[in-house]
């Protein structure tokens, strides 16, 4: 191997460090890159738990502290994949200790903690990117594409939503391992900064801005034994929330996610209407996107199904042969394989830090409408 070593301490060995850290492990055999990735140090804060992480996943050592793993000269890049209210103070130690950073969505738990986050990495001038690694789908990816080259037309409507059933038990506790997500002081929010910003990062990459927002929220569940404490506490999450949205471009865009929709596990979708054309994404069936184009003859219109498998579509030429389709873990190989390339050519790889703060202000625009009826402006825009 004569490419040049890339130092990864990834800080977090759940289900993120499991995905990013079989994307290190895959990219270099799938993508001729400048750079590749070594697997130096995994962090989490108890020994046994990281040394079974490590050990699976082939890293070289392991650190209980994340100061530790910053403080090491043999780290390139710092891969944050902790829950939401480590990410701020993180990445402003890796910033100043010169790493590249590489942080999970949601960037923060508020735009606020995110506006630190871009001073620190500008300031210190290392490379930065979010995981929002939907945008690198194939079908997705595709999609963009074909907005970008004017397929759709002028876009009228966005629609998208990402369902749950996971929290509907009044006994599921909050907090703590595994349910840090109900907890609002370590997650922010609830579904708006988990499951739809997701959302909202592709529609904004597909669609341009969101100029301003009206909400609702509601917390089903209003109080849950905490773990940590063992008492029962109020719950500051919402469980679900749903918006309506006006994009810069003149489109109309509504928005829901909720973790009380008995059935589903992570329906994540969208459709995008234009003046000739619609498509529209099913995350449950993330290889293929749906295309209708008025433009086609009368008599076989319709809505055709693209299976998003052939060489000339965005990224399917690293993979196998057309017809065999590549699934959710990809997506992150890919967001690896972009960064990298970026990197060899002294370049952004897109979302940096900056163009994910957009996402945290029409989250908080959302959180703010929700809590005063009233239609808000998203900062910013
Ligand atoms: N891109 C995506 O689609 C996606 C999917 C899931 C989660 N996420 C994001 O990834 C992040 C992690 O989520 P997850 O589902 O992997 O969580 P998880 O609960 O599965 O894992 C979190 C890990 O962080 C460790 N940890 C917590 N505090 C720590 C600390 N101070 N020092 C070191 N390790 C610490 C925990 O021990 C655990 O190993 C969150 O920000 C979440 O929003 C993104």
């Amino acid at each position: 191997m004569n490419k040049k070593p890339w130092n990864v301490g990834l800080i977090g060995c759940g289900f993120m460090g499991r995905a990013h850290s079989n994307a290190y492990r895959k990219v270099g055999n799938f993508f001729d890159l400048p750079l590749q990735p070594v697997l130096k140090a995994a962090c989490a804060r108890t020994r046994s738990d990281v040394t079974a992480f490590a050990n699976n996943w082939g890293y070289e050592s392991v650190e209980t502290d994340w100061r530790r793993m910053i403080d090491r000269k043999d780290i390139d890049a710092i891969d944050i994949c902790t829950p939401n209210d480590t990410h701020r103070e993180i990445a402003l130690a890796a910033a100043a200790a010169g790493k590249a950073i590489l942080c999970e969505k949601p960037l923060a738990r508020t735009a606020a903690e995110g506006a630190d986050m871009i001073a620190a990495v500008e300031r210190a001038k290392v490379p930065n990117i979010v995981w929002y690694n939907y945008r690198r789908v194939p079908a997705v990816t595709l999609a963009k594409q074909l907005i970008d080259a004017g397929k759709l037309g002028r876009i009228f409507h966005y629609r998208a939503v990402f369902l749950q059933d996971w929290t509907i038990s009044s006994e599921l506790p909050q907090g703590g391992t595994g349910l840090w997500r109900l907890d609002k002081n370590v997650a922010g929010s609830g579904v708006t900064g988990d499951l739809l910003a997701h959302c909202i990062d592709t529609a904004m990459w597909l669609n341009g801005g969101i100029d301003s927002v009206t909400a609702m929220t509601e917390t089903f569940v209003k109080e849950r034994k905490h773990n940590l404490t063992g008492k029962v506490e109020a719950v500051g999450i919402d469980d679900a929330c749903a918006f309506l949205a006006r994009f810069g471009n003149g489109s109309l865009g509504t928005f829901e996610s909720t973790r009380y929709a008995r059935g589903h596990k992570a329906l994540y979708t969208f459709e995008i209407n234009g003046e000739h054309a619609s498509i529209r994404w099913d995350l449950h069936d993330l290889h293929r996107l749906e295309y209708f184009d008025h433009r086609d003859d009368s008599l076989t219109r319709g809505w055709r199904s693209i299976h998003v498998t052939d060489r000339e579509m965005p990224y399917m030429s690293h993979w196998w042969v057309p017809g065999l389709q590549i699934g959710y873990e990809h997506s992150f190989v890919h967001q690896v394989a972009d960064f990298l390339e970026a990197l060899g050519q002294g370049k952004e790889a897109a979302p940096t830090f900056r163009q994910a703060q957009l996402t945290q202000e029409v989250c908080e625009a959302v959180l703010k409408s929700a809590a005063s009826k009233q239609w808000v402006d998203v900062a910013g825009e």
